[in-house]
């Protein structure tokens, strides 16, 4: 049995106050363990990017606890979540946020010196983050002249740089086509295999959720667990 790496209980989330309040989402439960392939699906406004920023310790619940290897973030004051926060989770999103004016080795170091990492070192795992995501002989490329499917694979390798324990991507291959979509979910399986880190990916595509091993849904707010048997792609 694979240990449990995060544990939601209770998540609620409510933005504004008044009538104008948005309840984006109520008592959402549920475990993931070490090393898990997972996505999460849902229409649009149901409640998945909140939930994701939660897990991501880039906002906070309105109630609910969210708990990495049993230390509840919840209880942590600001330097030890942002210190968390940058060892434990990487972020994909559907825009590649790169800074356009630094090299692609430049943009996937910068992680990794934020952490504190001696440069020596940050350069030797910036080249074989590169490598694992097939960059190589692209470091000193400025980042603002990568095609969109390696713009985004720089991405994915900047956010892999800390060896996070949980990689969440929020539509991270809305803007690419089936071979580079394909080809990043490919790079997910290896890459976590190889450095045994949990994927928790947002997506709209059905045919992409079909690859991952577990799909959750969100429904109004609500998780809907385990919805793979039910989440078959539409008849061709
Ligand atoms: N910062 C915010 N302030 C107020 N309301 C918000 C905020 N962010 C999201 N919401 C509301 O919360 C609900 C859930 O939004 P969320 O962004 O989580 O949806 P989503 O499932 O990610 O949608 P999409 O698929 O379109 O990205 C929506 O009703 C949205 O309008
Ligand atoms: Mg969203």
């Amino acid at each position: 049995m694979a240990d449990v790496l995060l544990e939601a209980t209770g998540l609620d989330k409510v933005y504004g106050e008044g009538d104008t309040s948005t309840h984006a989402l109520r008592g959402v439960s549920f475990t993931l363990n070490e090393g898990e392939f997972a996505s999460i699906v849902g229409q649009s406004g149901s409640g998945k990017s909140t939930l994701l920023n939660l897990l991501g310790l880039l906002d906070t619940p309105t109630a609910g606890t969210v708990v990495y290897h049993g230390q509840d973030v919840g209880k942590l004051g600001k330097p030890a979540l942002a210190k968390l926060r940058n060892s434990l989770v990487g972020f994909v999103f559907q825009f590649h946020h790169l800074l356009p004016e630094f090299s692609v080795l430049e943009n996937v170091l910068m992680p990794a010196l934020i952490g504190g990492r001696p440069p020596m070192e940050s350069r030797k795992l910036a080249e074989e983050t590169l490598g694992l995501l097939g960059l190589t002989g692209l470091e000193d490329k400025g980042a603002d002249q990568l095609s969109g499917g390696q713009k985004q694979r720089v991405a994915i390798a900047r956010a892999l740089m800390n060896r996070p324990a949980l990689l969440l991507a929020d539509e991270p291959t809305g803007n690419l086509d089936t071979v580079n979509t394909e080809q990043v979910y490919k790079l997910f399986r290896q890459v976590g295999a190889e450095t045994g880190t949990a994927f928790l990916i947002v997506t709209h595509d059905r045919a992409v959720a079909q690859q991952t091993d577990r799909i959750l849904e969100v429904r109004d707010g609500e998780l809907v667990q385990d919805v793979r048997n039910s989440y078959l792609p539409p008849a061709q």
